[in-house]
């Protein structure tokens, strides 16, 4: 990704630190974050300072190669242990953060050093993946094509090129001139704050448009194309993403539009049958309750938004059913949900 005509991708590793494009400071500040050991990037993926699952998958990979470097001979393989479920119990749902730590740990046994290769590599295969989703999702697109899309699955949400976004930039391109309606995504607004700012550092048209806006806008035609991200998808094709998914889904059934979801391999878990089987976070209150940006003078301020003596409920992400899902776009291209054709392409 560009950021003000530098290169960046959103997480790397150097010598025993994992630097990351700080997401909570955007899009009013850019940052980057550093984090010397396996607990503090274990706190960045909690409280998101790295968010998306394909970026907490290489952060948590990053991490368990942190944690060799930093574990003791005696007592290695007990230190390892311990980092696995630290890391392990930062954020639910999303699956690629699992298959990262397990792989990594698997590499830690043998040596410090694969723990380290090991990481770099899964951030690399993340970053191909995502550039292969890309041309994957690309024939979905003609000349001035509206899609929609929600949370952020681009840039910021994996390595480098995302997932839903990545067919988008590529559409852009090749001068295919897509338009992105971006639904602000709603407590945290990951598609107002981000998905907005990657849009417009790669001078894409999109407006953002209030959550509630999708059915009225499908009702008039103003939307021929779905497509989102996943955080795990399970054998039979259910799929969790961040809440609202679901309710897209349902309307893009209604009004006949096709409803695409976008992953990798590393998304889809073979253990998970079916969508009830997913974990689903549920997040502080106060994601609900309070909204936090800049004045006029750049002050940074939290404000309340909803009476505060009100409860608050707040689960993370919903699942859609496979059979509200036209295709998921992979990096070997686009299948139809349905155990078979998952297995063959997990076992491919
Ligand atoms: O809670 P987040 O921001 O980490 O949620 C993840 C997401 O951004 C979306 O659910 C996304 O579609 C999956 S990540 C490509």
């Amino acid at each position: 990704m560009i950021v003000n005509k530098k290169h960046y991708r959103t997480i790397w590793m150097e010598g025993t630190d994992v630097k990351m494009i700080n997401q909570l400071g955007l899009p009013f500040s850019f940052s980057i974050y550093t984090s010397t050991s396996y607990q503090q990037t274990a706190h960045a993926i909690r409280t998101m300072v790295v968010r998306g699952a394909g970026a907490i998958g290489a952060a948590a990979g990053f991490a368990m190669a942190q944690a060799a470097l930093a574990a003791p001979d005696s007592g290695y393989e007990t230190c390892l242990a311990q980092a696995s479920e630290t890391i392990k119990a930062t954020r639910p749902t999303a699956y690629d953060l699992f298959y990262s730590v397990d792989r990594v740990l698997k590499a830690a046994l043998k040596s410090r050093e694969e723990a380290v290769n090991e990481a770099q590599k899964l951030a690399n295969l993340n970053v191909q993946a995502a550039m292969a989703i890309g041309n994957s999702g690309l024939p979905l697109f003609s000349q001035n094509t509206r899609v929609l899309t929600h949370c952020n699955a681009g840039w910021l949400a994996f390595v480098d090129w995302g997932t839903a976004l990545s067919p988008i930039y590529l559409a852009s391109r090749q001068n295919l001139n897509p338009f992105v309606w971006v639904g602000e995504t709603r407590p945290r607004g990951q598609g107002a704050r981000l998905t907005a700012w990657e849009l417009h550092n790669e001078n894409i048209q999109h407006n953002v448009i209030a959550d509630n806006t999708v059915a009225s806008l499908m009702s008039q035609g103003k939307i021929d194309l779905v497509i989102t991200g996943a955080d795990r998808i399970a054998r039979n094709g259910d799929t969790a993403n961040k809440t609202g998914t679901l309710d897209r889904a349902i309307l893009a059934k209604h009004f006949n539009i096709p409803f695409y979801i976008a992953a990798p391999s590393s998304t889809f878990d073979p253990s998970c049958p079916d969508g009830q089987a997913i974990p689903i976070e549920a997040r502080g209150d106060d994601e609900v309750t309070h909204q936090t940006g800049p004045d006029s003078s750049g002050q940074t301020h939290t404000i309340a938004v909803v009476n505060t003596e009100s409860p608050v409920y707040n689960p993370s992400f919903d699942v859609t059913p496979s059979n509200l899902i036209t295709g998921f776009i992979t990096e070997q291209g686009i299948i139809t949900p349905n155990e078979q054709n998952i297995s063959q392409f997990l076992s491919a």
